[in-house]
């Protein structure tokens, strides 16, 4: 929204939430304080704030005076009840969705923004008819789009300013097109793709689950490259230059993280099911599977290679976020590794340039150590401010978020400062492997045999 408003001046953009705090955050005059740190936003809701970008709880009058309105809500996999574990919990969508229709005027295009399963538009429409069949004569309408987001974190600005397509589905082509519109403001017209609504919410799951599917074959790859002494990059340099596959998306690592993945691919399977595709379920439902198993698979590795215990032991962990440019930790791959290696009894240095110590503690469950504390019999943590504190006197280093800075580290400064035989294992394969080696560090890459 805020990129909207940047490239069309003309239009006011008025962001509404009923959580005050988080409101507050978005109107903080320091803009470094900003709740969501993404490369370039803050200079984007720099230039538009107070202009034509606002952030309000007037929820209703905001909702009153639009000609649009962008269902932007989550829609988390449900934890209990029918569905539970894969289904979307549509309860958000469900009391927005009541909220427009109650507060609308005039005619309204409500654009389903948020990831949805297919046919949520169905419900939708629903309800918002029926608020229409209640209302006086020709005093409200309504029009339903999807225009699913494609944006990736970390990259979220310049994915949005020059987007490889755009997609509105729906049924009312002038609601098609005055959204089209806003979007040709700087996105060229062979880029605005038109489908009908089902496509659209379907092609959204369906390319998370694609890009998704993808990261499980190259790590089902790398493990294999492990085993017989080939290189997983090298193996994706020779796929990638096929035209048919494409070099992107082809990163071993330690598994893919992130609040859309697992959860869409759920969704995916979930309707599979619904609609009795049980061997098309099964086949969705696998890239998730190997996904925990690739992060369990780390997670064994290390405490294997460190003559099979961590109790005890320190190990520096550099990055928790799930990737580079984002203090997102949601589903990170780091947390169930960091969970499996405090099991074992390790104490862990974690350094990340973004996640905040405060959410490392929500995600691991369990406080940092109280300074002294040490290493205890059971498994401990605590955050580094840089990578020479979170190394010094560790048995291993972890490298689990492929940050610009961690690909640049002196590892003969860090080598120095560490318990012998000292172990790299670098998960993203970023790192300067030979100097590690040629410092004294035993070092171990994913998909490296
Ligand atoms: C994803 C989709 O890319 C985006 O189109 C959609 O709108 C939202 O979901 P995001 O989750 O922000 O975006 O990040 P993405 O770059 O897709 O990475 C997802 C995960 O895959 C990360 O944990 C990342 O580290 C991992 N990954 C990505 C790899 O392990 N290897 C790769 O080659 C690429």
């Amino acid at each position: 929204m805020a990129v909207i408003a940047d490239r069309c001046p003309g239009i006011q953009v008025t962001l509404v939430d009923l959580n005050a705090a988080r409101i507050a955050a978005w109107n903080d005059p320091n803009l470094s304080r900003l709740p969501v740190y993404e490369p370039g936003l803050a200079d984007v809701v720099g230039r538009c704030r107070g202009r034509n970008l606002h952030f309000t709880t007037e929820v209703d009058g905001a909702i009153a005076s639009a000609d649009m309105v962008f269902l932007s809500v989550n829609t988390p996999t449900k934890t209990r009840g029918l569905g539970a574990g894969q289904a979307s919990d549509l309860r958000w969508i469900e009391a927005s969705a009541r909220q427009v229709a109650a507060q609308a005027t005039g005619h309204t295009i409500v654009v389903e923004k948020s990831t949805l399963p297919v046919r949520t538009a169905e419900t939708i429409k629903e309800i918002l008819g029926a608020s229409q069949a209640l209302g006086t004569e020709g005093s409200k309408s309504f029009s339903v789009l999807s225009n699913p987001e494609f944006l990736a974190e970390g990259t979220a600005i310049t994915d949005l300013e020059n987007p490889d397509r755009v997609l509105i589905g729906g049924e009312d082509p002038d609601a098609i097109n005055a959204l089209a519109e806003i979007y040709g403001h700087w996105v060229n017209p062979e880029r605005i793709l038109r489908t009908n609504l089902w496509s659209s919410e379907l092609s959204k799951l369906t390319a998370n689950a694609f890009l998704a599917q993808r990261i499980s074959s190259i790590n089902a790859i790398a493990a294999l490259c492990e085993a017989t002494g080939a290189d997983v990059k090298e193996v994706a340099r020779a796929i990638g230059a096929d035209s048919r596959l494409g070099s992107k998306f082809l990163s071993a690592g330690p598994g893919f993280g992130g609040s859309c993945f697992r959860k869409d691919i759920l969704n995916l399977v979930y309707l599979c099911r619904h609609y009795g595709l049980e061997e098309a379920a099964h086949y969705w439902e696998q890239v998730v599977d190997f996904n925990s198993w690739q992060q369990q698979r780390i997670a064994r590795l290390v405490v294997r290679k460190l003559f099979g215990t961590v109790s005890g032991k320190r190990l520096a962990v550099l990055g928790f976020a799930f990737k580079a440019d984002t203090n997102d930790t949601r589903e990170s791959p780091a947390i169930g590794i960091c969970h499996d290696l405090l099991e074992e009894g390790a104490h862990l240095a974690i350094h990340d340039p973004k996640a905040a110590p405060q959410q490392i503690a929500t995600d691991l469950a369990c406080p940092p150590s109280s300074p002294g504390q040490g290493l205890a019999e059971l498994g401990s943590w605590d955050v580094a401010t840089d990578v020479r504190e979170a190394v010094e006197g560790a048995d291993a280093v972890i490298v689990l978020t492929e940050w610009s800075q961690f690909r640049r580290l002196d590892w003969n400064s860090l080598a120095s400062r560490m318990r012998r035989p000292a172990w790299l294992f670098d998960v993203r394969a970023i790192t300067d492997a030979e100097a590690a080696r040629a410092a004294g560090l035993k070092v171990w890459r994913v998909g490296e045999g």
